[in-house]
């Protein structure tokens, strides 16, 4: 039998400094020389199985997803500073959660938050005209972190929040994933990190968002109002078997867990689409043909958004190029094998989205921003959510948030490229623009 093929040790171990910084180039070499699917040593150590075939995503996170769970940087290290919610636990209890939670993310009830979404962007790009004079060229990323965290916050709390409470909850989250993401670059800090009080710091910052949230659950649970929103659907489901709610120290640990999984992902995805749109003012005209055609100047509804199909492709295209979620790791819980692939328990299998979203064997020119590959329903190799019953939950509200960014932004500036500016990617556990995304705005409505 042909042995598998396999990154050599030494290889994998020469470019470990390398791949720490830009893994993707990497990773699409490899995959270039070795195939879909190949063994190598992470951080030339560690033997993992790394996969861009679809065969093999879906083997592993949907059809035998029994058999793998996700590895201790999905679940411990996010877990010890963020707490136990859906992105973070496994087995039997995710399962309990996940199937709890899963109806508050059904259309019709998303459908109730599309006006909130609509405010917050309205809110934000208000503050984006007074910033932008006439014709300017603008950081959008810090813009759009700011956009989509508002928009998970009035998700989840559509009472107002108190604003100082609200900027430490966001600074305060933004500054513990930059700690995990540390510790996940540099392990072999973890004593500095604990000598240097870094650790106990973010502790200290996991306590105070824990109190902030806490204020706000136990308002909401002893006003006995009803809002309709997601911290509602958190105190209100209750589990089939025994009929009881979710404690006070699980509804918390669920919305922390919401921000998290909800807001960086999508400031990504629609800084890359922007930058994309900003070199490709075809596919802006595109865009506003058909809010022309299908809303005119009426405002955006969940009803309307429905309609707004070329949008859809344009989200679908950024995240194939640019996939906020690059890959996802799983570890075997048993001895599995696929094809000639012998996957012993406690193996680690990369599913690298990037690479199957890249491959030339699915995708036409895959570097080309083409919008119009998805206007028809097939999508393989295709994982920006993910797949199997792990599958992001939010799926639907990234989308809707997104129609109504690129929308409403649209409507009231002009885009267009900033030339010679340095983007490159930033792989951290998402896929950053590392220097932001510039693109020039000019206001439509400012007198020149
Ligand atoms: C463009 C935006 C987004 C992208 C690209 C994205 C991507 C993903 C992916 C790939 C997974 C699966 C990870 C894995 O299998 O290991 C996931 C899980 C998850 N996402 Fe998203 N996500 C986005 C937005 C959101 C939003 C807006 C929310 C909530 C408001 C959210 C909540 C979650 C949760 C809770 C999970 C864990 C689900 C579970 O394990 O049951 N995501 N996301």
């Amino acid at each position: 039998m042909k042995p598998n093929p396999s990154v050599p040790r030494f290889r994998s171990l020469l470019g470990a400094f390398k791949f720490a910084h830009t893994p993707i180039p990497i990773l699409m070499d490899y995959q270039k020389q070795y195939g879909k699917t190949y063994w190598a040593y992470l951080g030339g150590i560690k033997k993992a199985l790394i996969s861009s075939d679809p065969n093999l995503i879906k083997h592993v996170l949907q059809t035998k997803n029994k058999k793998y769970t996700k590895s201790e940087i999905q679940t411990d290290l996010l877990a010890k500073y963020l707490g136990q919610g859906l992105l973070t636990s496994k087995g039997a209890y995710w399962l309990k959660q996940r199937r709890l939670i899963q109806p508050g993310f059904h259309k019709e009830k998303l459908n109730a938050l599309s006006s909130i979404l609509v405010n917050v962007c309205h809110k934000e790009l208000d503050e984006l005209a007074r910033k932008t004079s006439n014709k300017e060229n603008i950081d959008v990323y810090p813009v759009m972190l700011k956009m989509a965290f508002g928009m998970v916050a009035n998700s989840l709390f559509s009472v107002k929040m108190d604003h100082k409470d609200l900027e430490l909850l966001e600074s305060s989250i933004s500054k513990i994933q930059r700690f995990i993401i540390k510790q996940i670059r540099k392990p072999f800090l973890k004593p500095w990190y604990f000598l240097s009080g870094q650790t106990s710091k973010h502790y200290k910052l996991s306590g105070e968002i824990k109190n902030i949230l806490l204020k706000v659950i136990r308002e909401r649970k002893h006003s006995g109002q009803r809002h309709d929103d997601l911290l509602d659907m958190l105190i209100y489901a209750v589990y089939e078997d025994t009929g009881e709610g979710m404690t006070e120290e699980q509804i918390l640990w669920e919305a922390i867990i919401l921000f998290v999984a909800g807001h960086e992902t999508t400031a990504n995805a629609l800084s890359w689409i922007f930058y994309l749109l900003s070199n490709h003012p075809q596919v802006i005209s595109k865009i506003q043909e058909e809010v022309k055609e299908k809303i005119g100047e009426e405002p955006l509804s969940a009803e309307n958004l429905r309609g707004m199909s070329y949008v859809v492709q344009v989200i679908n295209e950024g995240m194939r190029i640019y996939p906020p979620a690059w890959l996802t790791d799983r570890l075997a819980l048993e001895d599995d094998e696929f094809g000639d692939f012998k996957i012993k328990k406690g193996t680690m299998v990369i599913s690298f989205f990037y690479g199957a979203h890249h491959d030339p064997n699915f995708w036409t020119m895959p570097e080309a921003f083409q919008p119009e590959r998805f206007n028809s329903k097939k999508t393989e190799a295709y994982y920006p959510f993910g797949a199997g019953p792990r599958m992001c939950i939010g799926n639907n509200f990234a989308i809707m948030e997104m129609q109504i960014a690129i929308i409403e932004l649209l409507r009231r500036f002009d885009i267009s490229a900033v030339k010679e500016q340095n983007i490159e990617l930033e792989a951290l556990i998402t896929l950053r623009p590392k220097n932001g995304v510039m693109i020039n705005l000019k206001n439509k409505f400012q007198q020149t």
